[in-house]
């Protein structure tokens, strides 16, 4: 294992050895390959450089507390991949394909994953892109998958469970009522980015969407899915434009598993000042805890409306959330639902 300070590093791209790639030519996929070569060749016709036919993917290999390697759920990617690649009307790889190469990748990178006691994961990115060149507007015929890998520390470098900041979108949309958000496509997170500059720039950690037609209802952050316990219970947006979190399926299996109530339904802004824990969750994220969101007329403006607050430090069930979902992760916890797939070399 290289000798890394895993905490020094944050959600980021860190050299490692090798991506896996395969292409699917006339509805034919190739034998998946290892190459050290991390540039990838592609026609300047390929219509991911013109109409934006791509998505993605993102999970976690974990060092366990018994040294062996674990995927988290591998298969809910590979099946939400394949969903996004029905949407853009593209080839999907097979559920088996999609996780032969991610566990190539991770046995190509084998020395990059953290060690146990780390805050550190080894995650996987694979992307799906349209490659044959085109000129007309059409989804892809043809498209390689490349599954690369970084060996990451915590979101934001930040400790874990230490409660960042964020504020409400009320002038720049995420994902419209009847669009794509809730498929993983790089589309959605292009049109974030605005946004999302102008929020970091005033110093906020995240970015809090509402659903485009009336502004008036919670749907996820930027980067992850929005979650809150109130009395009990475990609530979280029920929306089609919200991407289908794998962290917070599990987290809602984990919630009721601890005694919680699971709501999945409308959750008006107003509503958040009666939330006694919000956080963020998702794969990168995991569980982070949000102390405050501040309401404004627009992003820009100076005027905060409303701030609402949750408190300084992580809540009590949540803290319990999150040690149950990376016990399991991470070997600590029976894997009661067999969701971790081993990663032999
Ligand atoms: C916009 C958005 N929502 C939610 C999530 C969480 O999804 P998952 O738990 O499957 O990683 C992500 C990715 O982490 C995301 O980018």
């Amino acid at each position: 294992m290289e000798n890394i300070d895993y905490s020094k590093r944050s959600f980021n791209y860190y050299p490692t050895n090798a991506i896996v790639t395969s292409k699917c030519i006339d509805g034919k996929w190739s034998a998946p390959e290892v190459n050290t070569d991390f540039n990838l060749s592609l026609h300047c016709f390929a219509g991911i450089f013109h109409y934006a036919p791509s998505c993605f993917e993102g999970l976690k290999a974990y060092r366990g507390v018994d040294n062996r390697i674990r995927l988290f759920r591998p298969d809910e990617n590979a099946k939400r991949m394949i969903s996004s690649a029905n949407y853009l009307d593209m080839p999907a790889p097979s559920v088996e394909l999609f996780i032969e190469m991610c566990k190539m990748c991770v046995i190509a990178n084998w020395e990059y994953i953290p060690p146990f006691d780390s805050a550190g994961s080894l995650y996987l990115r694979p992307i799906l892109i349209g490659i044959n060149p085109q000129l007309g507007i059409r989804s892809s015929d043809d498209v390689m998958l490349a599954v690369m890998a970084s060996g990451v520390g915590t979101y934001s470098g930040a400790k874990i469970l230490v409660p960042g900041t964020a504020v409400l979108s009320r002038n720049f949309d995420r994902a419209a009522t009847f669009g794509s958000g809730g498929y993983k496509l790089g589309a959605n997170y292009a049109q974030s980015l605005h946004a999302y500059n102008i929020a970091h720039n005033l110093g906020y950690r995240e970015l809090l969407f509402l659903d485009t037609a009336t502004h008036s209802h919670i749907e996820e952050f930027g980067s992850s899915n929005f979650f809150a316990i109130k009395n009990g219970c475990y609530i979280t947006p029920d929306s089609t434009s919200v991407l289908p979190s794998i962290t917070n399926k599990s987290l809602r299996t984990v919630a009721e598993e601890l005694g919680l109530k699971v709501e999945r339904r409308k959750i008006y802004v107003e509503e958040l000042a009666e939330m006694e824990e919000v956080n963020s969750c998702g794969t990168a994220v995991v569980i982070t805890p949000i102390c405050s969101i501040d309401d404004k007329p627009g992003l820009e403006s100076k005027e905060i409306t409303r701030t609402y607050k949750f408190g300084d430090t992580v809540g009590t069930v949540s803290e319990k959330l999150y040690h149950r979902i990376v016990g399991i992760q991470k070997g600590m916890e029976e894997d009661t639902y067999g969701w971790c797939q081993f990663v032999e070399k």
